[in-house]
């Protein structure tokens, strides 16, 4: 699959699909299971000097939905648990991969701490270094990780710090806990950046033991604000990867709920070159590239995409302000009734919350004329039966010919009969 290898820093990845610095590059042992998985490649988790490094709390990790259907996890999890002794001899048994060895590293705002952990990747044969000033817990109070990436001066200096002492290039890890992203992005670019990362993970609470009246996840009697990741932070991730690309001219690594190859390619379109990926690996393993590469390879051949640059960006031209959204032309709902399944889901929406203009849902009786076009009958269709279509003339009935015989059978928890 020629056509997914990108060129990114100055290096050849076979594709554009990298395992982020978390618990899935604890070790040397993971990383040679990724490359010979077939991802682009790994970042290493985050290392520091000896004296940064602390044990880790069990447990770490507190989920919202489970497994395939999992939109969020917490962790409170820190950077390595181990000495730079111990990963020197990791990383040796790395250096025959035929893969860019990208190492993430972390210290206090002491310049001369990034400069040694700098070249310290260097003389171990990194060919990337990522900054983390990203981790939004248990290295803050430590004045390390998002203490240093919510400040843009700081962030400069210690890029810049690193840059001025190392020769391969070096990559800022940005984080989402700030109002905005760009003059931090300016910042590192100015200390000497040759490309961005973001996002870390975002800080807060994803839930609370009510009968035990704890926040999770949480330790014996205690739980903390910590770092969420999965697809429910994609909207964040996009949201910064965008406003980076559109504002400052560096190349991107866009990380952040990544889960299936069309976030990632959603993720591109926005700007990212290379996107990374960490929970989605978590929860389903390492395997889920190969099908993400095959499907990203279709979808080149199909949209006539010769290489994974064509398609960085792309949706930046359609990304616009609101006062230049369309407000005369007007959507409205068309239902499929070879795909409805009576669920009801869309009528009950409309009444309580839309315009009262669905009728009924499987002959596709809609009274355009009290339709709002706001798409909640759409959000809420388990099955995807609405389209939102252009029509002419205000008031226009639909009424098929006899309810269709060919509807699938979907469980969504609802009958037709308790949905009427
Ligand atoms: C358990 C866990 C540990 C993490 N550890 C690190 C770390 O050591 N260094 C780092 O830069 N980011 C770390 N991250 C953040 C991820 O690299 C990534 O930025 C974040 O999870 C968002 O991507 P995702 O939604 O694909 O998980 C960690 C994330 C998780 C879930």
């Amino acid at each position: 699959m020629d056509e997914l290898r990108v060129e990114f820093l100055g290096h050849e990845f076979d594709n554009p699909f990298i395992i982020g610095s978390a618990s899935p590059t604890v070790d040397g042992a993971h990383m040679r299971k990724i490359v010979e998985k077939g991802w682009g490649s790994y970042i290493v988790k985050t290392l520091s000097l000896d004296k940064n490094v602390r044990p880790d709390v069990r447990p770490r990790l507190s989920g919202m939905g489970r497994y395939s259907h999992l939109f969020g996890l917490q962790n409170c999890e820190l950077i390595t648990t181990h000495t730079l002794d111990w990963w020197e001899r990791e990383l040796r048994m790395l250096r025959d991969l035929d893969s860019p060895m990208i190492v993430s590293i972390m210290a206090t705002p002491e310049l001369e701490d990034w400069a040694t952990m700098g070249r310290w990747c260097e003389e171990n044969g990194a060919d990337i270094i990522e900054l983390n000033v990203s981790c939004p817990h248990g290295c803050p109070e430590e004045h390390m990780g998002s203490f240093i990436g919510q400040d843009p001066q700081l962030v400069h200096d210690v890029t810049k710090a690193v840059k001025d002492d190392v020769s391969i290039p070096v990559m800022t890890k940005l984080t989402p806990n700030v109002t905005d992203i760009v003059p931090v992005g300016k910042a590192a670019k100015k200390g000497g950046a040759d490309a961005l990362s973001t996002i870390n993970t975002v800080g807060g609470i994803n839930g609370v033991d009510i009968y035990n009246r704890i926040p999770a996840p949480y330790v014996l009697n205690k739980g903390t604000i910590s770092g969420n990741s999965g697809p429910a932070m994609r909207t964040i991730a996009y949201k910064w990867v965008s406003e980076l690309a559109a504002n400052i001219n560096l190349p991107i690594s866009g990380i952040g709920g990544i889960d299936s190859w069309e976030a990632a390619t959603g993720m591109m379109m926005l700007g990212a070159s290379t996107t990374q990926v960490v929970t989605a690996a978590m929860v389903e393993g390492f395997d889920i590239v190969q099908e993400w590469k095959r499907r990203l390879a279709e979808f080149m051949r199909e949209q006539g995409y010769e290489t994974i640059e064509d398609i960085v960006g792309k949706a930046l031209p359609s990304l616009s302000d609101y006062e230049h959204l369309e407000v005369e032309d007007h959507l409205y709902p068309e239902i499929d009734d070879t795909r409805c399944i009576q669920c009801q889901r869309c009528r009950i929406a409309c009444a309580d919350t839309g315009g009262e203009a669905i009728i009924t849902p499987y002959l596709n009786e809609i009274d355009d004329d009290k339709c709002l076009g706001c798409a909640l009958c759409k959000t809420v269709c388990p099955v995807d039966a609405i389209s939102m279509v252009v029509r002419d003339g205000s008031l226009r009935w639909t009424r098929k010919q006899g309810p269709p015989t060919d509807r699938k059978e979907v469980d969504v928890g609802l009958t037709a009969e308790e949905g009427k």
